[in-house]
Protein backbone atom coordinates (compact mmCIF):
# COMPACT_ATOMS: atom_id res chain seq x y z
CA UNK A 1 0.00 0.00 0.00
CA UNK A 2 1.37 3.62 -0.47
CA UNK A 3 2.13 5.49 2.02
CA UNK A 4 0.14 8.29 1.14
CA UNK A 5 -3.17 6.49 1.58
CA UNK A 6 -1.62 4.10 4.25
CA UNK A 7 -1.14 8.32 6.12
CA UNK A 8 -4.80 8.53 5.26
CA UNK A 9 -6.37 5.59 6.72
CA UNK A 10 -4.44 6.64 10.36
CA UNK A 11 -5.96 9.95 9.72
CA UNK A 12 -9.34 8.46 9.17
CA UNK A 13 -8.98 6.16 11.77
CA UNK A 14 -7.96 8.68 14.49
CA UNK A 15 -10.77 11.12 12.77
CA UNK A 16 -13.40 8.16 13.76
CA UNK A 17 -11.97 7.91 17.48
CA UNK A 18 -11.32 10.98 18.68
CA UNK A 19 -13.93 13.12 16.49
CA UNK A 20 -16.94 11.06 15.39
CA UNK A 21 -19.72 13.49 16.53
CA UNK A 22 -18.45 15.61 13.64
CA UNK A 23 -19.04 13.11 11.07
CA UNK A 24 -22.97 12.32 12.27
CA UNK A 25 -23.90 16.04 11.54
CA UNK A 26 -22.48 16.58 7.93
CA UNK A 27 -24.45 16.74 5.27
CA UNK A 28 -23.54 13.66 2.50
CA UNK A 29 -22.34 16.13 -0.10
CA UNK A 30 -19.31 16.79 2.89
CA UNK A 31 -19.42 13.35 3.56
CA UNK A 32 -18.59 12.42 -0.24
CA UNK A 33 -16.00 15.20 -0.11
CA UNK A 34 -14.06 14.47 2.96
CA UNK A 35 -14.24 10.61 3.14
CA UNK A 36 -14.07 9.47 -0.29
CA UNK A 37 -12.76 11.84 -2.61
CA UNK A 38 -9.15 11.55 -1.58
CA UNK A 39 -9.04 8.03 -2.95
CA UNK A 40 -11.98 8.14 -6.15
CA UNK A 41 -11.41 10.19 -8.49
CA UNK A 42 -10.07 9.12 -11.28
CA UNK A 43 -6.69 8.32 -11.23
CA UNK A 44 -6.69 8.00 -7.75
CA UNK A 45 -6.47 4.71 -5.89
CA UNK A 46 -10.05 3.76 -5.73
CA UNK A 47 -10.71 5.42 -9.12
CA UNK A 48 -13.92 7.23 -9.81
CA UNK A 49 -17.24 6.43 -8.58
CA UNK A 50 -19.17 8.62 -11.14
CA UNK A 51 -18.23 6.84 -14.51
CA UNK A 52 -17.31 3.27 -13.60
CA UNK A 53 -18.54 -0.94 -14.44
CA UNK A 54 -18.47 -1.75 -11.23
CA UNK A 55 -16.31 -4.19 -9.49
CA UNK A 56 -18.73 -5.28 -6.90
CA UNK A 57 -22.02 -5.26 -8.21
CA UNK A 58 -24.24 -2.65 -9.18
CA UNK A 59 -27.10 -2.64 -7.00
CA UNK A 60 -28.15 0.36 -4.44
CA UNK A 61 -27.40 -2.81 -1.81
CA UNK A 62 -24.01 -4.06 -3.10
CA UNK A 63 -22.45 -0.52 -3.49
CA UNK A 64 -24.09 -0.04 0.28
CA UNK A 65 -22.20 -3.10 1.08
CA UNK A 66 -18.94 -2.08 -0.28
CA UNK A 67 -18.87 1.91 1.64
CA UNK A 68 -20.30 -0.80 5.19
CA UNK A 69 -17.51 -3.12 4.81
CA UNK A 70 -15.03 -1.43 2.67
CA UNK A 71 -11.86 -3.05 0.97
CA UNK A 72 -9.35 -2.67 3.81
CA UNK A 73 -6.96 -4.34 2.62
CA UNK A 74 -6.37 -2.00 -0.35
CA UNK A 75 -6.74 0.79 2.13
CA UNK A 76 -10.61 1.45 2.37
CA UNK A 77 -11.83 1.53 5.79
CA UNK A 78 -14.81 -0.56 6.66
CA UNK A 79 -17.31 2.98 6.67
CA UNK A 80 -20.23 0.75 8.83
CA UNK A 81 -17.95 1.52 11.55
CA UNK A 82 -17.14 5.27 11.09
CA UNK A 83 -20.54 6.32 9.87
CA UNK A 84 -24.54 5.44 10.95
CA UNK A 85 -26.79 2.99 8.31
CA UNK A 86 -28.80 6.24 7.69
CA UNK A 87 -25.78 7.96 6.18
CA UNK A 88 -24.14 4.75 4.16
CA UNK A 89 -27.63 5.01 2.50
CA UNK A 90 -27.16 8.58 1.90
CA UNK A 91 -24.08 8.17 -0.07
CA UNK A 92 -25.75 5.32 -2.17
CA UNK A 93 -28.21 8.11 -2.99
CA UNK A 94 -25.34 10.60 -3.80
CA UNK A 95 -23.47 8.54 -6.10
CA UNK A 96 -26.32 8.24 -7.98
CA UNK A 97 -27.09 11.88 -8.38
CA UNK A 98 -23.19 11.54 -9.96
CA UNK A 99 -23.97 8.55 -11.93
CA UNK A 100 -27.30 10.58 -13.82
CA UNK A 101 -25.56 13.85 -13.78
CA UNK A 102 -22.92 12.13 -15.77
CA UNK A 103 -25.67 9.99 -18.12
CA UNK A 104 -27.61 13.42 -18.97
CA UNK A 105 -24.53 14.40 -20.50
CA UNK A 106 -25.14 11.99 -23.34
CA UNK A 107 -28.24 12.60 -24.10
CA UNK A 108 -29.02 14.89 -26.63
CA UNK A 109 -32.08 17.58 -25.90
CA UNK A 110 -34.97 17.15 -28.71
CA UNK A 111 -36.64 19.54 -30.85
CA UNK A 112 -39.90 19.71 -32.22
CA UNK A 113 -40.75 18.37 -35.50
CA UNK A 114 -37.43 15.56 -35.57
CA UNK A 115 -38.10 12.31 -36.12
CA UNK A 116 -36.87 10.53 -33.21
CA UNK A 117 -36.17 6.68 -32.94
CA UNK A 118 -36.40 4.84 -30.06
CA UNK A 119 -36.27 0.77 -28.95
CA UNK A 120 -39.56 -0.21 -30.41
CA UNK A 121 -41.19 2.96 -31.77
CA UNK A 122 -40.35 6.11 -34.12
CA UNK A 123 -42.42 9.35 -34.01
CA UNK A 124 -42.37 13.30 -34.16
CA UNK A 125 -43.43 15.45 -31.91
CA UNK A 126 -46.32 17.91 -32.86
CA UNK A 127 -46.45 21.36 -31.01
CA UNK A 128 -50.35 21.54 -30.57
CA UNK A 129 -51.23 24.79 -28.28
CA UNK A 130 -49.01 26.89 -26.82
CA UNK A 131 -49.49 30.05 -24.36
CA UNK A 132 -50.89 28.03 -21.47
CA UNK A 133 -50.34 29.14 -18.14
CA UNK A 134 -48.56 25.96 -15.79
CA UNK A 135 -51.58 23.52 -17.36
CA UNK A 136 -51.91 20.66 -14.83
CA UNK A 137 -54.81 18.19 -16.34
CA UNK A 138 -56.14 17.40 -19.60
CA UNK A 139 -58.92 15.04 -21.03
CA UNK A 140 -60.18 14.72 -24.18
CA UNK A 141 -64.75 15.63 -24.91
CA UNK A 142 -66.30 13.01 -27.18
CA UNK A 143 -66.75 15.69 -29.45
CA UNK A 144 -63.01 16.34 -30.06
CA UNK A 145 -62.29 19.21 -28.02
CA UNK A 146 -60.19 19.01 -25.08
CA UNK A 147 -60.53 20.51 -21.66
CA UNK A 148 -57.64 21.55 -20.00
CA UNK A 149 -56.75 22.73 -15.71
CA UNK A 150 -54.53 25.57 -15.28
CA UNK A 151 -52.89 25.91 -11.92
CA UNK A 152 -54.19 29.04 -10.56
CA UNK A 153 -57.74 28.63 -11.52
CA UNK A 154 -59.67 28.50 -14.94
CA UNK A 155 -60.75 25.84 -16.88
CA UNK A 156 -60.33 25.82 -20.64
CA UNK A 157 -61.39 24.87 -23.85
CA UNK A 158 -59.11 23.69 -26.32
CA UNK A 159 -60.83 23.84 -30.11
CA UNK A 160 -61.05 20.99 -32.33
CA UNK A 161 -58.47 22.64 -34.42
CA UNK A 162 -56.25 23.10 -30.97
CA UNK A 163 -56.40 26.59 -30.46
CA UNK A 164 -57.22 27.89 -27.37
CA UNK A 165 -60.55 29.21 -26.79
CA UNK A 166 -59.84 32.66 -25.06
CA UNK A 167 -62.77 32.33 -22.27
CA UNK A 168 -62.21 29.83 -19.54
CA UNK A 169 -64.80 27.90 -17.91
CA UNK A 170 -66.91 30.16 -15.03
CA UNK A 171 -67.99 29.75 -11.97
CA UNK A 172 -65.51 26.13 -11.08
CA UNK A 173 -64.61 26.49 -7.49
CA UNK A 174 -62.36 29.01 -6.13
CA UNK A 175 -58.95 27.51 -5.33
CA UNK A 176 -55.80 28.27 -3.15
CA UNK A 177 -52.48 28.67 -4.18
CA UNK A 178 -49.62 29.09 -2.05
CA UNK A 179 -46.09 28.55 -2.86
CA UNK A 180 -45.16 25.96 -4.24
CA UNK A 181 -47.94 24.13 -5.16
CA UNK A 182 -52.07 23.82 -4.80
CA UNK A 183 -54.59 25.06 -6.98
CA UNK A 184 -56.65 23.86 -9.82
CA UNK A 185 -55.03 20.32 -10.71
CA UNK A 186 -56.38 17.30 -12.01
CA UNK A 187 -59.49 16.84 -14.56
CA UNK A 188 -61.36 13.27 -15.67
CA UNK A 189 -64.75 12.84 -17.12
CA UNK A 190 -67.17 10.15 -15.59
CA UNK A 191 -66.90 6.90 -17.81
CA UNK A 192 -70.44 7.30 -18.74
CA UNK A 193 -69.91 10.91 -19.94
CA UNK A 194 -71.79 11.12 -23.17
CA UNK A 195 -74.82 10.19 -20.61
CA UNK A 196 -74.66 11.89 -17.63
CA UNK A 197 -71.67 14.96 -18.75
CA UNK A 198 -70.42 14.41 -15.08
CA UNK A 199 -66.49 16.19 -15.67
CA UNK A 200 -64.78 15.94 -12.03
CA UNK A 201 -61.83 18.25 -11.01
CA UNK A 202 -59.06 17.77 -7.80
CA UNK A 203 -58.33 21.08 -6.51
CA UNK A 204 -56.92 22.70 -3.58
CA UNK A 205 -59.76 23.96 -1.77
CA UNK A 206 -59.68 26.20 1.44
CA UNK A 207 -59.62 29.76 2.98
CA UNK A 208 -57.70 32.67 4.43
CA UNK A 209 -57.11 33.67 7.80
CA UNK A 210 -57.58 36.86 9.15
CA UNK A 211 -53.74 37.00 8.99
CA UNK A 212 -54.11 36.18 5.16
CA UNK A 213 -52.61 32.74 6.02
CA UNK A 214 -54.49 30.27 4.36
CA UNK A 215 -55.59 26.59 5.42
CA UNK A 216 -56.22 24.26 2.72
CA UNK A 217 -57.21 20.50 1.37
CA UNK A 218 -57.40 18.34 -1.24
CA UNK A 219 -61.16 18.09 -2.24
CA UNK A 220 -62.95 17.02 -5.39
CA UNK A 221 -66.06 17.93 -7.28
CA UNK A 222 -68.01 17.07 -9.91
CA UNK A 223 -69.82 19.52 -12.11
CA UNK A 224 -71.51 19.91 -15.74
CA UNK A 225 -70.25 23.16 -18.38
CA UNK A 226 -72.84 25.07 -20.23
CA UNK A 227 -72.04 27.69 -22.03
CA UNK A 228 -68.91 28.11 -20.54
CA UNK A 229 -70.04 27.86 -16.89
CA UNK A 230 -69.77 25.34 -14.46
CA UNK A 231 -73.18 24.20 -13.79
CA UNK A 232 -74.91 21.40 -11.37
CA UNK A 233 -71.56 21.14 -9.10
CA UNK A 234 -71.92 18.77 -6.43
CA UNK A 235 -69.00 17.76 -3.89
CA UNK A 236 -67.48 14.22 -3.94
CA UNK A 237 -64.95 14.79 -1.24
CA UNK A 238 -64.37 16.97 1.17
CA UNK A 239 -62.19 16.62 4.24
CA UNK A 240 -63.27 17.79 7.79
CA UNK A 241 -62.62 21.19 8.92
CA UNK A 242 -59.61 20.09 10.92
CA UNK A 243 -58.19 18.44 8.59
CA UNK A 244 -57.18 21.58 6.31
CA UNK A 245 -53.31 22.64 7.01
CA UNK A 246 -51.24 25.86 6.54
CA UNK A 247 -49.02 23.82 4.49
CA UNK A 248 -48.79 24.84 0.43
CA UNK A 249 -46.97 21.66 -0.48
CA UNK A 250 -47.78 17.81 -1.93
CA UNK A 251 -51.62 17.69 -2.59
CA UNK A 252 -51.31 14.61 -4.68
CA UNK A 253 -54.48 14.54 -6.54
CA UNK A 254 -55.03 13.01 -9.63
CA UNK A 255 -58.34 11.00 -10.64
CA UNK A 256 -58.97 7.80 -11.72
CA UNK A 257 -62.16 5.39 -12.75
CA UNK A 258 -63.17 2.20 -12.45
CA UNK A 259 -66.32 1.18 -13.35
CA UNK A 260 -69.03 2.57 -10.47
CA UNK A 261 -65.38 3.96 -8.38
CA UNK A 262 -63.66 6.91 -8.47
CA UNK A 263 -60.09 6.59 -6.70
CA UNK A 264 -57.54 9.89 -6.39
CA UNK A 265 -54.52 11.02 -4.04
CA UNK A 266 -54.36 13.34 -1.40
CA UNK A 267 -50.58 13.64 -0.23
CA UNK A 268 -48.70 13.99 3.01
CA UNK A 269 -49.05 17.80 2.57
CA UNK A 270 -45.50 18.20 3.59
CA UNK A 271 -45.97 16.28 7.04
CA UNK A 272 -43.97 13.18 6.75
CA UNK A 273 -45.20 11.28 9.86
CA UNK A 274 -48.59 11.81 9.08
CA UNK A 275 -48.83 9.32 6.14
CA UNK A 276 -48.44 7.04 8.48
CA UNK A 277 -51.68 8.00 10.39
CA UNK A 278 -54.91 6.51 9.76
CA UNK A 279 -56.31 9.27 11.27
CA UNK A 280 -56.13 11.91 9.04
CA UNK A 281 -56.83 12.27 5.56
CA UNK A 282 -52.88 13.32 4.21
CA UNK A 283 -50.99 10.85 2.75
CA UNK A 284 -53.35 8.39 1.53
CA UNK A 285 -55.06 7.21 -1.75
CA UNK A 286 -58.49 6.82 -1.59
CA UNK A 287 -61.66 5.00 -2.96
CA UNK A 288 -64.88 6.13 -3.40
CA UNK A 289 -68.50 5.20 -5.11
CA UNK A 290 -68.23 7.89 -8.04
CA UNK A 291 -71.06 10.22 -6.58
CA UNK A 292 -68.68 10.20 -2.81
CA UNK A 293 -70.56 7.71 -1.42
CA UNK A 294 -68.05 5.27 0.99
CA UNK A 295 -67.97 1.19 -0.42
CA UNK A 296 -68.61 -1.14 2.30
CA UNK A 297 -65.72 -3.46 1.12
CA UNK A 298 -63.30 -0.87 1.40
CA UNK A 299 -60.63 -1.15 3.88
CA UNK A 300 -60.91 0.34 7.49
CA UNK A 301 -64.29 0.39 7.47
CA UNK A 302 -66.06 1.00 10.89
CA UNK A 303 -63.08 2.18 12.50
CA UNK A 304 -64.83 5.80 13.95
CA UNK A 305 -60.90 7.51 13.92
CA UNK A 306 -60.19 6.56 10.36
CA UNK A 307 -61.85 8.69 7.91
CA UNK A 308 -64.05 6.85 5.29
CA UNK A 309 -62.65 6.46 1.44
CA UNK A 310 -59.05 5.53 2.76
CA UNK A 311 -57.38 2.36 0.22
CA UNK A 312 -54.49 2.76 1.06
CA UNK A 313 -51.85 4.64 2.89
CA UNK A 314 -48.02 5.45 3.67
CA UNK A 315 -47.73 7.35 1.08
CA UNK A 316 -46.01 10.76 -0.06
CA UNK A 317 -47.09 12.64 -3.22
CA UNK A 318 -48.58 10.41 -5.36
CA UNK A 319 -49.42 12.45 -9.20
CA UNK A 320 -50.08 9.47 -11.49
CA UNK A 321 -52.58 7.46 -11.54
CA UNK A 322 -54.14 4.67 -13.40
CA UNK A 323 -56.43 1.34 -13.22
CA UNK A 324 -55.66 -1.51 -15.78
CA UNK A 325 -58.13 -3.48 -17.42
CA UNK A 326 -57.68 -6.21 -14.25
CA UNK A 327 -58.56 -3.04 -11.84
CA UNK A 328 -55.15 -2.64 -10.93
CA UNK A 329 -54.64 0.37 -9.56
CA UNK A 330 -50.85 1.72 -10.65
CA UNK A 331 -49.45 4.84 -9.17
CA UNK A 332 -46.69 7.02 -9.19
CA UNK A 333 -45.00 9.08 -6.60
CA UNK A 334 -42.67 12.05 -5.98
CA UNK A 335 -39.93 10.79 -3.17
CA UNK A 336 -37.88 13.35 -1.26
CA UNK A 337 -34.46 13.53 -2.52
CA UNK A 338 -34.53 10.00 -4.29
CA UNK A 339 -36.46 7.51 -4.07
CA UNK A 340 -39.39 8.39 -6.19
CA UNK A 341 -41.64 5.33 -6.51
CA UNK A 342 -43.80 3.68 -9.33
CA UNK A 343 -46.10 1.23 -7.33
CA UNK A 344 -49.09 -1.21 -7.83
CA UNK A 345 -51.48 -0.12 -5.16
CA UNK A 346 -53.18 -2.54 -3.05
CA UNK A 347 -56.46 -2.26 -0.52
CA UNK A 348 -55.36 -1.32 2.83
CA UNK A 349 -51.62 -1.58 2.10
CA UNK A 350 -48.74 0.46 4.03
CA UNK A 351 -46.60 2.26 1.01
CA UNK A 352 -43.97 3.15 3.88
CA UNK A 353 -43.15 6.63 3.82
CA UNK A 354 -41.20 7.64 5.72
CA UNK A 355 -40.63 4.83 7.37
CA UNK A 356 -38.68 3.61 4.54
CA UNK A 357 -37.95 4.99 1.65
CA UNK A 358 -34.78 4.75 -1.31
CA UNK A 359 -34.26 8.66 -0.51
CA UNK A 360 -32.74 11.14 1.50
CA UNK A 361 -33.55 14.77 2.61
CA UNK A 362 -33.33 17.96 0.48
CA UNK A 363 -30.77 19.37 2.87
CA UNK A 364 -28.40 16.25 2.53
CA UNK A 365 -29.00 14.84 5.71
CA UNK A 366 -30.86 10.96 6.06
CA UNK A 367 -34.34 10.51 6.42
CA UNK A 368 -34.51 6.52 7.93
CA UNK A 369 -31.52 3.91 7.07
CA UNK A 370 -33.99 1.50 6.11
CA UNK A 371 -35.62 0.83 2.54
CA UNK A 372 -37.55 -2.17 3.70
CA UNK A 373 -39.73 -3.10 6.16
CA UNK A 374 -42.11 -6.11 7.44
CA UNK A 375 -45.85 -5.26 6.90
CA UNK A 376 -44.32 -2.01 4.13
CA UNK A 377 -44.92 -2.26 0.56
CA UNK A 378 -41.88 -2.08 -1.98
CA UNK A 379 -42.38 -0.23 -5.22
CA UNK A 380 -42.00 -2.03 -8.26
CA UNK A 381 -39.60 0.70 -9.53
CA UNK A 382 -37.93 3.52 -7.76
CA UNK A 383 -36.23 6.77 -9.43
CA UNK A 384 -33.03 7.59 -7.20
CA UNK A 385 -32.16 10.40 -8.38
CA UNK A 386 -35.55 11.55 -8.66
CA UNK A 387 -37.32 12.30 -11.78
CA UNK A 388 -40.38 14.03 -9.95
CA UNK A 389 -42.59 11.85 -12.00
CA UNK A 390 -45.96 13.36 -12.79
CA UNK A 391 -48.74 12.44 -15.02
CA UNK A 392 -49.25 8.39 -15.75
CA UNK A 393 -50.79 6.79 -18.69
CA UNK A 394 -51.27 3.27 -19.84
CA UNK A 395 -50.78 3.12 -23.39
CA UNK A 396 -53.90 1.40 -25.18
CA UNK A 397 -54.08 3.21 -28.53
CA UNK A 398 -53.25 1.46 -31.78
CA UNK A 399 -50.78 3.96 -33.50
CA UNK A 400 -47.98 2.34 -31.98
CA UNK A 401 -48.44 -1.14 -31.59
CA UNK A 402 -44.70 -2.03 -30.55
CA UNK A 403 -46.08 0.09 -27.10
CA UNK A 404 -48.92 -1.08 -26.51
CA UNK A 405 -49.43 -1.94 -22.76
CA UNK A 406 -46.73 0.05 -21.90
CA UNK A 407 -46.70 2.65 -19.25
CA UNK A 408 -45.63 5.99 -19.82
CA UNK A 409 -44.72 8.55 -17.15
CA UNK A 410 -43.96 12.05 -17.20
CA UNK A 411 -41.56 13.81 -15.12
CA UNK A 412 -40.94 17.65 -13.63
CA UNK A 413 -37.74 17.74 -12.55
CA UNK A 414 -35.82 15.75 -15.17
CA UNK A 415 -38.20 17.13 -17.89
CA UNK A 416 -37.98 13.45 -19.47
CA UNK A 417 -40.76 11.06 -20.82
CA UNK A 418 -40.16 7.48 -19.55
CA UNK A 419 -41.80 4.57 -21.00
CA UNK A 420 -42.07 1.21 -18.99
CA UNK A 421 -42.63 -2.20 -19.97
CA UNK A 422 -43.70 -4.27 -17.34
CA UNK A 423 -43.71 -8.30 -16.86
CA UNK A 424 -45.09 -9.94 -13.69
CA UNK A 425 -45.53 -6.79 -11.85
CA UNK A 426 -41.93 -5.84 -12.70
CA UNK A 427 -40.11 -3.55 -14.77
CA UNK A 428 -38.65 -4.97 -17.49
CA UNK A 429 -37.28 -2.42 -19.69
CA UNK A 430 -37.12 1.32 -19.06
CA UNK A 431 -36.21 3.81 -21.67
CA UNK A 432 -36.07 7.55 -22.15
CA UNK A 433 -38.25 8.50 -24.49
CA UNK A 434 -38.23 12.49 -24.81
CA UNK A 435 -36.25 15.11 -22.85
CA UNK A 436 -35.52 19.01 -22.75
CA UNK A 437 -38.96 19.96 -24.05
CA UNK A 438 -39.68 20.93 -20.51
CA UNK A 439 -41.14 19.81 -17.29
CA UNK A 440 -43.91 17.07 -18.17
CA UNK A 441 -46.95 17.57 -15.65
CA UNK A 442 -49.30 15.09 -17.97
CA UNK A 443 -49.59 12.21 -20.30
CA UNK A 444 -52.38 11.29 -21.72
CA UNK A 445 -53.06 8.22 -24.46
CA UNK A 446 -55.50 9.87 -26.61
CA UNK A 447 -58.64 8.71 -28.31
CA UNK A 448 -56.87 9.26 -31.74
CA UNK A 449 -54.27 6.67 -30.45
CA UNK A 450 -51.99 9.14 -29.52
CA UNK A 451 -49.95 10.11 -27.03
CA UNK A 452 -50.39 13.94 -25.49
CA UNK A 453 -48.07 15.66 -23.32
CA UNK A 454 -48.45 18.82 -20.64
CA UNK A 455 -45.44 20.53 -20.22
CA UNK A 456 -44.74 23.69 -17.80
CA UNK A 457 -42.44 26.05 -18.89
CA UNK A 458 -43.37 26.81 -21.47
CA UNK A 459 -46.64 25.84 -21.13
CA UNK A 460 -47.80 24.02 -23.83
CA UNK A 461 -50.03 20.65 -25.54
CA UNK A 462 -48.01 18.69 -27.57
CA UNK A 463 -48.55 14.90 -29.29
CA UNK A 464 -46.54 12.31 -30.23
CA UNK A 465 -47.28 11.02 -33.62
CA UNK A 466 -45.74 8.45 -35.87
CA UNK A 467 -43.50 9.86 -38.26
CA UNK A 468 -45.33 8.87 -41.15
CA UNK A 469 -48.19 11.54 -40.70
C1 LIG B 1 -8.16 5.21 1.33
C2 LIG B 1 -8.77 5.13 0.03
C3 LIG B 1 -10.29 4.98 -0.05
C4 LIG B 1 -11.23 5.73 0.58
C5 LIG B 1 -11.00 6.89 1.55
C6 LIG B 1 -12.51 5.23 0.12
N1 LIG B 1 -12.34 4.20 -0.73
FE1 LIG B 1 -13.79 3.16 -1.66
N2 LIG B 1 -12.40 1.92 -2.47
C7 LIG B 1 -11.04 2.10 -2.36
C8 LIG B 1 -10.37 1.04 -3.09
C9 LIG B 1 -8.88 0.89 -3.26
C10 LIG B 1 -11.40 0.23 -3.63
C11 LIG B 1 -11.26 -1.00 -4.49
C12 LIG B 1 -11.22 -0.49 -5.89
C13 LIG B 1 -11.21 -1.54 -6.94
O1 LIG B 1 -11.40 -2.72 -6.63
O2 LIG B 1 -11.07 -1.11 -8.07
C14 LIG B 1 -12.66 0.82 -3.23
C15 LIG B 1 -13.91 0.33 -3.59
C16 LIG B 1 -15.09 0.99 -3.36
C17 LIG B 1 -16.36 0.57 -3.86
C18 LIG B 1 -16.63 -0.62 -4.75
C19 LIG B 1 -16.42 -0.22 -6.18
C20 LIG B 1 -16.82 -1.28 -7.20
O3 LIG B 1 -16.31 -1.18 -8.31
O4 LIG B 1 -17.67 -2.11 -6.91
C21 LIG B 1 -17.28 1.51 -3.45
C22 LIG B 1 -18.77 1.52 -3.74
C23 LIG B 1 -16.57 2.48 -2.68
N3 LIG B 1 -15.26 2.14 -2.64
C24 LIG B 1 -17.17 3.56 -2.08
C25 LIG B 1 -16.49 4.44 -1.23
C26 LIG B 1 -17.14 5.50 -0.53
C27 LIG B 1 -18.60 5.88 -0.66
C28 LIG B 1 -16.19 6.11 0.21
C29 LIG B 1 -16.38 7.23 1.18
C30 LIG B 1 -17.31 7.01 2.24
C31 LIG B 1 -14.94 5.41 -0.05
N4 LIG B 1 -15.17 4.41 -0.93
C32 LIG B 1 -13.73 5.77 0.51
C33 LIG B 1 -10.38 3.08 -1.67
C34 LIG B 1 -10.99 4.02 -0.87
Amino acid sequence: MKLRYFALLIFLLSAITTNSQDFSKMKVKDLYENLCMSCHTSGAVGGSLVNRTWKQGSSDAEILKSIKNGYPQQGMVAFGSVISDAQLQALVVYIRELESQEVKKNITEVEPNRIIKTQQESFKVEVLTTGLKTPWGLTFLPDGRKLITERLGPLRIINTDNTLDPTPVKGTPEVIFDRPEGGMMDIALHPDYKKNGWIYLAFADGWRDENGKSWSQTAIVRGRIKDHTWIDQEWIYKADKKFYMKSGAHYGSRIAFYKGYIYFAIGERGSMGQAQDLSRPNGKIFRLYDDGRVPKDNPFIGDPNIPGGIWSYGHRNPQGLVVDKKHRLWATEHGARGGDEFNIIHKGRNYGWPVITHGINYNGQPITSITEKEGMEQPVLHWTPSIAPCGLTLYDGRKFPNWKNDFFTGSLRAEELHRLRVKNNKVINEEIILKGLGRIRDVRTGPDGYIYLLTNDPGRLLRLVNKKN
